[in-house]
Order: structure tokens, then sequence, then C-alpha cells
């Protein structure tokens, strides 16, 4: 085994380490509106669900290049609303353009040719084309270290038709087809699912008492 003491590492290969352990991430596609309407769109792959109640998501934001927040944390302090979301393999390229480091006021989805849709329960837009949505209400923006922890309260799941099955909430899996980040410039799709349920203890301790 190889031991790497975090205190002895710089924060670049920290970040290398820890992108490239933690694999494979989902990656929230956000999109925000600023006070003047125009529509914002960039993917966070430090993301996650937190909760149920609330309903929140998490994501870990970093400052641009060279110092100063991005658009997205700007919007979000400025509206309280955002968009989560999820992108699927036809869309990978898409989603990475939309990383560019386009200055502040210029519109992502309108650079990279993405549809949008009106939020059912937010003022932001959801990009039309995605198989899910996440409407996000700000819950809290805390500064942690050089990066911003955002967390959103999911008020509405936006789903293509046939993803969800409207009387068990079930998803559909076969037909999901998510962008997995791995590291740099790496991405995965998902692998065959199989189900794997958890025994129940006593199976596994045939001579204990319950
Ligand atoms: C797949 C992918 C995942 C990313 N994940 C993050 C992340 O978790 N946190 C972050 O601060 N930047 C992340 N970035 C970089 C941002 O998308 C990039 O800085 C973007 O320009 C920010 O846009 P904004 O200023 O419009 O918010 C990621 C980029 C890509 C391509």
């Amino acid at each position: 085994m190889s031991a790497f003491d975090f205190s002895e590492l710089s924060p670049q290969e920290r970040y290398k380490m820890l992108c490239a352990a933690v694999i494979p991430r989902p990656v929230a596609w956000i999109t925000t509106i600023d006070a003047d309407g125009i529509v914002n769109a960039a993917p966070y792959s430090f993301f996650n669900v937190f909760a149920e109640t609330p309903p929140l998501v998490i994501v870990g934001i970093d400052q641009r290049v060279g110092g100063g927040r991005k658009d997205t944390i700007d919007n979000v302090e400025a509206v309280g609303e955002f968009t989560v979301n999820l992108a699927d393999s036809a869309l990978a390229e898409k989603m990475v353009a939309t990383a560019a480091t386009f200055p502040p006021g210029v519109s992502e989805p309108s650079v990279v040719g993405l549809p949008l849709e009106a939020g059912t329960k937010v003022r932001v837009p959801r990009l039309a084309d995605a198989p899910i949505s996440l409407e996000c209400r700000l819950f809290e923006l805390k500064p942690l270290g050089q990066r911003y922890l955002l967390m959103g309260e999911v008020v509405a799941l936006v789903a293509r038709d046939g993803l969800f099955d409207p009387a068990t909430k079930r998803l559909n899996v076969e037909h999901y087809d998510p962008v997995a980040r791995l590291f740099a410039t790496s991405y995965a799709k998902l692998g065959p699912a199989y189900e794997l349920p958890v025994p129940d203890w006593t199976s596994l301790m045939p001579d204990a008492k319950s």
C-alpha cells in the first residue's frame, strides 16, 4: 500500500488525487439567470444529493482561475434560484463547451445552441434537452476555504417522459444514460445495472439470536 500524507501535498496534488479517487462523479449542469435575466450554464462535478427532508443538493464551487467568483455564484446569490440539469451522453460535448470561461453576461446556452424551457417552480429556465432537471431554491451559500458550498432545496424534478413511472416513482434506468465524470478530460458511461439486495443480518449469522 502507498499512503499519501495530505499535509505534505500541494492543493493541486490533493485536487488531482481526490478527483481521481472519487469516480465516477455525477455532473450538475447548472442554469442560473443574472439580474437582467441572461441565462448562464456551467457544469459542476463536485456535486451530489444530500437529503430528502429537506430535499437538498450540494455543490462545491471554486474561484475563477486567477481569482474572483464564478458567474453561477453571483447569479445564485442575486436571484436565489438555480436549476441542476443532468446531462446524458448525447449532450456531453455541449456540456463541456459551457465550461469555457466566457465573460459575465454571455449566455452559454445560446452560444452552444441549447434550447431552454421555462421553469415550473423557479424563474430560472432548464435545458430543454436534459433528461432530468432539478429546480432549486437557494438553501445556503457558505464560503469554505477557497470554495463555496452551495446548497439547494429541490422544489421540483422535471423528467423526460418514460424515465420515471408516475405511479411508483421508479426510474427506468435502461432509458437513462447520464454522463459520469472521471478526471481531467475523461468521462464514462454507466455499465450494465445489476441487482444486489442487502441481506437480512440473521442470514449471515445463523447461530445468533435476534
Ligand atoms: C465536467 C466539468 C465539471 C466541473 N466541475 C466543477 C466543479 O465541481 N467546481 C468548479 O468550481 N468548477 C467546475 N468546473 C469548471 C466550471 O464549469 C467552469 O469554471 C465554468 O466556466 C464556470 O462557469 P460560470 O462562471 O458561468 O459559473 C467543471 C468543468 C467541467 C467541464
